[in-house]
């Protein structure tokens, strides 16, 4: 029995499956977002680990003799956030997440410094770790003197479960402050922004033990005391073993709140000048390619919230066949761009409203948008040396046929969706600490899931589906004006 821990952005899942890869049951527990000004995006971190208990307790209701016999732990999740500890391992101020976007100016600064590209492979972006320190040096001089240890969100989980400061590669990438290609931390970054090596904490493989589970957690959460915890990763990486994403040249698209096109790599290939994030995977030795845009479902789901609906009649409202791209544009840029545009101040737009629009319409553009978007991202994975020819959708908007028959057709290759299941970073997060307990090769334990149907571009519709997504491109310029 094995226990994956995916610690979101909106909620914890804890997930629990078998020897055999079958799940048995999960449960999850809400967390909610501070965001005492604009653009900022705070939590605090002693919640992560209440919603870690919460969640346990809902299996232990129905499950607690099977989480009795769980051997293994993985943990998955949100990438970039800062948790800083002080010199007790108290927590100094709410950990600053991915989706907080105060630190542009010293993101962009850091950026200029040419070192960071070239070591890190990516652009410094203002959700990224390193610019938060700044940041808090900057202005919260008392508490950056204070800081002994940074770690990653789901690594202070592992620090409350475990007593160990240990991450992975793969949540190391997103900090600025790692060598991609020698996988190690850089002390010439750290120095750049005023940190040093032992403030980080120690680096494992996703793969490998990294922990194992303090006897009064185990007790509270009704788990065997002193059980491995796997090095896991961040929840993209995690996402790609939950469906299989570990080899050269398989895809995934992810439609969650952030929307995520993912491709495994056996070599180091970056290319920070289209803003796609070449990261390590949580597998060794292999590294992998993504492009990210920041509201995807999330864009759908706002629009929904404004119309007092929920997301999927608004789609329903649409059918299933693809329809001939409406004369309405709409930029997904509601908390700014990541890829290809790293604009952190830009903002979502309807573009060429006329009286005639109904609310399906705009339904419509919304979803159209985030295909352009999607596309851009798969135009940003080309230009860094990576041929897509099939992807798996996972996700809540993969429920969507008609969204994913967009995307099919936008980027002109088959879109494949699993059955029914769950292959998300929790289920990842299960197989980690299944591989890691047993020293199991990554590659044999991640497999893709059953593929139920395959949803193919429309032919006759690329064509419209082109000239709109050129007319897309074209509007970003004048955005980014205003
Ligand atoms: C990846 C990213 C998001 C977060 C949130 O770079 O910012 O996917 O990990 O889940």
């Amino acid at each position: 029995m094995y226990l994956g821990l995916d610690m979101g952005t909106s909620a914890i899942k804890a997930l629990l499956m078998r020897e055999d890869q079958s799940v048995i049951a999960s449960a999850t527990a809400e967390l909610s977002i501070s965001r005492p000004k604009a653009g900022w995006s705070e939590q605090n971190p002693q919640d992560w680990c209440e919603a870690v208990v919460a969640a346990l307790a809902v299996l232990k209701k129905t499950h607690a003799r099977d989480l009795s016999m769980v051997q293994g732990i993985g943990l998955s999740g949100q990438m970039h956030g800062a948790v800083l500890l002080g010199s007790g391992d108290e927590v100094l101020r709410p950990a600053i997440l991915w989706n907080d976007t105060r630190t542009y100016i010293q993101a962009a600064r850091l950026d200029a410094d040419t070192q960071f590209r070239k070591l890190t492979g990516n652009i410094v972006f203002p959700g990224f770790t390193a610019p938060k320190l700044v940041w808090v040096k900057e202005n919260e001089p008392e508490i950056f003197a204070r800081v002994r240890k940074v770690l990653l969100p789901k690594d202070y989980l592992r620090l409350w479960l475990s007593g160990e400061y240990i991450s992975d590669m793969s949540d190391a990438s997103g900090t600025s402050w790692l060598n991609t290609a020698e996988r190690r931390w850089s002390p010439e970054l750290l120095d750049k922004t005023e940190m040093r090596v032992e403030q980080m904490p120690d680096l494992v493989e996703g793969t490998d033990q990294a922990g194992r589970l303090r006897s009064e957690i185990a007790e509270l959460l009704g788990l065997p005391s002193g059980i491995i915890i796997a090095g896991g990763g961040g929840d993209n990486a995690v996402s790609a073993c939950g469906v299989g994403t570990v080899s050269a040249n398989r895809t995934f698209i992810s439609l969650g709140t952030s929307g995520v096109l993912f491709t495994a790599n056996d070599t180091y290939r970056p290319n920070a000048d289209s803003a796609v994030h070449s990261f390590c995977h949580v597998l060794p030795d292999t590294w992998h390619q993504m492009g990210v845009i920041l509201s995807a479902a999330d864009s759908l789901n706002w629009f929904a919230k404004i119309n007092e609906k929920k997301a999927a009649d608004l789609t329903a409202e649409l059918g299933n066949a693809l329809k001939t791209p409406g004369l309405v544009r709409f930029l997904p840029y509601l908390a700014g761009e990541r890829t290809p545009h790293n604009d952190a101040l830009v903002r979502g737009s309807f573009v060429g409203l006329a009286h005639g629009n109904s609310r399906a319409d705009l339904t419509q553009a919304i979803l159209e948008g985030v295909a352009f978007a999607f596309r851009d991202n798969f135009e940003a994975l080309l230009a860094a040396g990576t041929r897509i020819e099939s992807a798996i959708a996972i996700g809540g908007g993969s429920r969507s046929q008609y969204w994913l028959t967009s995307i099919a057709t936008i980027l002109n290759i088959p879109v494949e969706v699993p059955k029914d299941g769950d292959y998300g970073a929790a289920f990842g997060a299960a197989r980690l600490g299944m591989i890691a307990t047993h020293k199991l090769n990554p590659v044999a334990v991640c497999t893709p899931p059953a593929i139920g149907h395959i949803i193919e571009p429309v032919k006759n519709l690329r064509a419209a589906y082109e000239d709109a997504y050129h007319n897309y491109r074209s509007i970003y310029p004048a955005l980014k004006q205003i």
